[in-house]
């Protein structure tokens, strides 16, 4: 990237004025709270209700996450996001071999109902709205969450939260898929039908562009394949026999907020008009809340740098800022330790109170969409848009998203960017504070959190006795009819429900889907 350049590519102006907005059209972008929605998607956005404050935490068991849980919500977080170890996103056990050294790593361990009922204990579910960042085994984890809430009493009508269950983009970036991509598309419209049945408040998907944009995705890269991604689920979820506005008011999307944040503001913008041309013209939806792309942002994590950590403070407020000034609905602002480790109390905290000062100390919630109108704010937003809509036809002319990550047009595409950036950093030529300018002779000693191993043995010490004292026959029955089901045409979540009930565990059930289904291996062409 030239020094006055986007992320995406395009020269920056020295001045932008109203030549640049000639031909503007007030109507293009639409008011806030209506289609197309460029400027929000509610009309009174953060003058209203600010966006949810949801920091991402788990690491170790359940009742440590329990915890770490109930003291962010002392700290006013007004949303709960829960991590899961690699063995649980991948659906093995805590004992199973391939777990052995990850579990209770990257998030909370979680083998069945009872360390669900631990990870929530003392904590309202008919009162918070819980995110769950779990891919391949997404249907698994809600069920395990509505029965702990069932046993809270909750109505499920009432329940509201979100599971990422985007499988496309671990195809592409972050790797945690199980199921080849067709029984993955079955288990996603699955799970839309069984949420509008039984869960109607759920949100039951976030389709991803943070992954790919950590991966090296530039902006314009980021919206174009996580939009291409929202099509063919959209597009599987009809072809499974489901009206688009039956399941499209529930789609969710997660995007990345860089440091860069006049171009942050213009992509949030733009993803927003484009998805609302995409459901009301290409799906036909109606319902003006299929048209709405609602997000939640994730400060960027790769931006982070472990040399001088506490500059990171700053980096996560202008990402924050962008997010904001962009319109999302829920940010989770990094740790600046988190670089280095799992983020400290005190560091997950702070980062907390970065959201309540632009909240409750800033005005950019005191008026919606203040980047309105702005010459360079609105060239950008065009100039997105026309560039991403370019990256979608492209994955449609491969036949669409799935064919185009089965060609490895994505990832090669992102493999590009990243390697572009990581030589402009090695040139000098993209700054960053603290790694090649102004660094410091001595970096200062910083002590991070450690996770003890010995939580591992304790976790599969719980698998043991849970199964030494379940009604094996009713599990091994309930997998049966899971068995069938996965083998047949009938929506898998209402045997898993009850598997799950007579406390099998997540992996006996990804087991018998795996047998059933098969495991993903991706070709070799990439
Ligand atoms: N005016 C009117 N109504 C408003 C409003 C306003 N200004 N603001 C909010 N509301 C209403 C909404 O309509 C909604 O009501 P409803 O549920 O009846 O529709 C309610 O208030 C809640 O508002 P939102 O839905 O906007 O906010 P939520 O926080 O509930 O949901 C979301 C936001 C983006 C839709 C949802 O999908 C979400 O929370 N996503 C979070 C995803 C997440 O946390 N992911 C973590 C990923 S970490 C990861 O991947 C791992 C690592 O590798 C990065």
């Amino acid at each position: 990237m030239r020094e006055r350049e986007t992320e995406s590519g395009t020269p920056f102006k020295t001045v932008y004025d109203a030549e640049d907005l000639a031909g503007f059209d007030p109507a293009r972008l639409g008011e806030p709270g209506e289609f197309p929605y460029t400027r929000g998607v509610y009309p009174g956005m953060y003058t209203e209700r600010p966006w949810t404050m949801r920091q991402y935490a788990g690491f170790g068991t359940a009742s440590e996450s329990n915890q770490r849980y109930r003291e962010l919500i002392e700290n006013g977080t007004t949303g709960l996001s829960v991590a899961f170890d690699l063995p649980t996103q991948m659906g093995y056990d805590s004992d199973a071999s391939l777990a052995h050294g990850e579990v209770g790593k990257v998030g909370v361990a979680i083998d069945s109902l009872a360390d669900m009922r631990v990870l929530f204990d003392r904590i309202p579910l008919g009162e918070v709205s819980t995110s769950m960042t779990i891919n391949a085994p997404a249907a698994v984890l809600l069920l395990l969450y509505q029965l702990v809430a069932e046993e809270q009493g909750v109505d499920p009508t009432r329940l509201t939260g979100t599971i990422q269950n985007d499988v496309l983009k671990e195809y592409i970036a972050r790797g945690t898929y199980i199921f080849p991509p067709a029984a993955s598309l079955r288990l996603v419209s699955d799970t839309f039908s069984y949420c509008r049945s039984e869960l109607p408040r759920w949100n039951t998907i976030s389709i991803s562009g943070y992954h790919m944009a950590e991966a090296g995705a530039h902006p314009a890269q980021e919206i174009a394949f996580t939009l291409a991604n929202g099509i063919a689920y959209v597009q599987a979820a009809i072809d499974a026999g489901l009206a688009v506005d039956d399941f499209a008011p529930r789609l969710s999307f997660f995007f990345v907020s860089r440091t860069s944040l006049l171009e942050e503001v213009a992509k949030f913008r733009a993803a927003r008009r484009i998805w609302a041309h995409v459901m009301r013209d290409r799906f036909g939806a109606r319902n003006p809340k299929s048209l709405m792309l609602r997000f939640h942002t994730q400060t960027a994590g790769v931006q982070l740098t472990a040399q001088q950590p506490e500059v990171n403070l700053v980096r996560v407020a202008v990402q924050a800022l962008a997010a904001v000034l962009g319109g999302t609905q829920s940010l989770h602002t990094n740790s600046f330790d988190e670089a280095i480790a799992l983020p400290t109390q005190k560091a997950a905290r702070l980062a907390l109170r970065t959201q309540q000062v632009i909240a409750y100390e800033s005005d950019v919630t005191k008026t919606v969409d203040p980047f309105a109108g702005s010459y360079v704010i609105e060239s950008l937003t065009d100039d997105l848009e026309d560039h991403a809509l370019k990256l979608m036809q492209r994955v449609d002319d491969l036949g669409g998203a799935v064919a185009a990550i089965e060609q490895g047009y994505q990832k090669s595409e992102i493999e590009q960017t990243a390697y572009a950036t990581a030589q402009q950093i090695d040139d000098g030529e993209r700054i960053v504070v603290g790694v090649n300018r102004f660094t410091l002779a001595e970096e200062e000693p910083y002590e991070p959190l450690r996770v003890d191993p010995a939580i591992e043995q304790a976790q599969v010490d719980r698998l043991v006795s849970l199964r030494a004292g379940r009604d094996q026959q009713a599990v091994d029955a309930a997998l049966d009819q899971l068995r069938t089901a996965a083998k047949g045409d009938d929506n898998v979540l209402y045997p898993m429900k009850e598997a799950l009930r007579a406390l099998a565990t997540v992996g006996e059930v990804c087991d018998v889907l795996r047998e059933v289904w098969g495991r993903y291996q991706p070709s070799d062409r990439f």
